[in-house]
């Protein structure tokens, strides 16, 4: 055998890790949108890059764009003032006539971006096909509260079958923020509308916005990952939703990005991403991470996951004694399970526990242990203890503990594809190795959060 060391190589060994991401993202949809001001910054010759590429391993992709600093710039140099009213403009004909020719221009930009193919760089022999078209039917917004939104549109109905079409024959289809109506007229629509009804017609995978902030929780730290109900209670229901309004908002405010995001979710769209627009790698990062970026939306696809309460125990202990019985998990006494319940989540299901996970936070360490995950027989294989293992790490990241581990006889593999790594008993602290089961001998896995 060679005694040659070759050293560690961080492209390759990322590489590796991404290729189940690469598996899993082939043939799936996602509709992106960008607000007008990624589309004059820096970002946009690094995102147009990424599109290519993810075009190339076979995402269907489907880019909204926005144009409001653009217009606004554009009303600017004839003094004439932007006049928006909750996210909309309002659209007189002038605003009209500058929103056309400034989506010529996006439109444009993004097609010669999305065309090259230089020798030397990301996109060499790249040859993407980009289309555009009248995909979306508009109809007028209307009078709101006495004021006359005038050329401004909400969409009608977007034209998937067209659309669908071109992402079968590999283009990546672009969709301004215009509708045009039975009458021949055009309106001037949201990108966040456009998108989101989009992606709702074309069933896609994801929907993801670019946004300057990401949305925060009660106690004001970021939001990583929450239920449409979650950001319903958070922010208020559909139509009523608290936040600042600000007519400076950019076209893709979290005021109209949140509505948006929770009835995506509850019309079949499963995850909705918020991603930070002044992050470069953020696309990527999401798409080939686990820990992906920013804030994920999802639908509650099953039961909600909620703390435990004393009046769980009988369930969790008849979910967990065949597991105990035979080994896999610690056995716990019911008094030891009564005095642990407020570290026990629970997703349940028509008043039966189907599966159940433990977080256990000691004060004195940086080390959040996560234990006790098991789904009932019926009901694996759909996510279920997956979402649980992210429930909890998210909750131990919120109190600031930056390490998850779990110790484990059957399961390692499990939480290895889950992003956690072996370590050895010599690693654990010396309390936690002082009441190590030396006769279970379970591994011992760590995750950083
Ligand atoms: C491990 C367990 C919690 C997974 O629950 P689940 O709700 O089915 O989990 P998910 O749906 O999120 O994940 C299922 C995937 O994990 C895989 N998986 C299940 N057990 C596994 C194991 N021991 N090792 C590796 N992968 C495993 C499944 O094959 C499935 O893969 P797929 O998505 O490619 O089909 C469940 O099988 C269980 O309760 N096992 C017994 C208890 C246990 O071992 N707990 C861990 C204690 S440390």
């Amino acid at each position: 055998m060679s005694n040659q060391t070759y050293g560690t190589d961080e492209a390759i060994n990322w590489f590796r890790a991404a290729s189940p991401y690469i598996n899993a993202h082939r043939g799936k949809t996602l509709v992106l949108a960008l607000p007008g001001s990624t589309l004059k910054s820096d970002l946009l010759p690094t995102l147009t890059h990424d599109l290519t590429l993810l075009s190339h391993i076979g995402l269907r992709l489907v880019l909204c764009f926005g144009i409001r600093d653009q217009v606004d710039h554009e009303l600017a140099q004839t003094r004439t003032p932007s006049h928006i009213v909750d996210g909309r403009r309002v659209t007189d004909s002038l605003a009209l006539s500058t929103i056309i020719a400034a989506t010529g221009l996006a439109r444009n930009d993004l097609e010669a971006r999305l065309s090259m193919g230089l020798p030397n760089t990301p996109m060499a022999g790249a040859r993407l096909a980009v289309t555009s078209g009248n995909f979306v039917t508009a109809q007028p917004f209307g009078i709101h509260e006495g004021i006359d939104f005038q050329h401004t549109g909400s969409v009608r109905e977007v034209h998937h079958q067209a659309i669908q079409s071109l992402l079968d024959a590999g283009h990546l289809v672009l969709l301004p923020p215009l509708g045009y109506s039975l009458t021949g007229e055009v309106f001037n629509v949201t990108v966040t509308e456009v998108a989101t009804a989009a992606a709702i017609a074309l069933k896609a995978d994801k929907l993801a916005f670019l946004v300057d902030a990401l949305p925060r929780d009660e106690d004001d730290s970021v939001l990583r990952q929450a239920s449409a109900n979650r950001i319903e209670r958070l922010y208020g229901a559909a139509g009523e939703f608290h936040m600042a309004k600000d007519d400076a908002t950019p076209d893709l405010s979290l005021e109209q990005i949140l509505p948006n995001a929770v009835t995506a979710c509850r019309n079949g769209v499963e995850r909705v991403h918020l991603l930070q627009n002044d992050d470069p790698n953020a696309l990527l990062r999401e798409l080939f991470t686990r820990d992906g970026s920013g804030t994920l939306i999802t639908a509650e696809r099953w039961e909600h996951i909620r703390p435990a309460t004393i009046s769980d125990v009988g369930g969790i202990i008849e979910l967990i004694t065949p597991l105990q019985a035979s080994g896999t998990l610690v056995s716990r006494s019911r008094e030891a399970l009564e005095l642990d319940i407020d570290r026990f989540v629970v997703s349940e299901r028509d008043g039966t526990i189907v599966a159940c996970a433990a977080l256990y936070l000691e004060d004195d360490s940086s080390t959040a242990e996560i234990a006790c995950i098991a789904t009932h027989p019926d009901y694996r294989g759909q996510g279920r203890a997956d979402q649980l293992l992210t429930h909890l790490e998210q909750e131990a990241r919120r109190r600031a503990f930056r390490y998850a581990r779990i110790l484990s006889t059957h399961t390692g593999h499990w939480f290895i594809a889950r992003g956690y790594s072996e370590m050895s008993l010599d690693d654990l602290p010396a309390s936690r190795r002082a009441s190590y089961n030396q006769a279970r001998n379970s591994k011992i896995y760590q995750k950083s959060l």
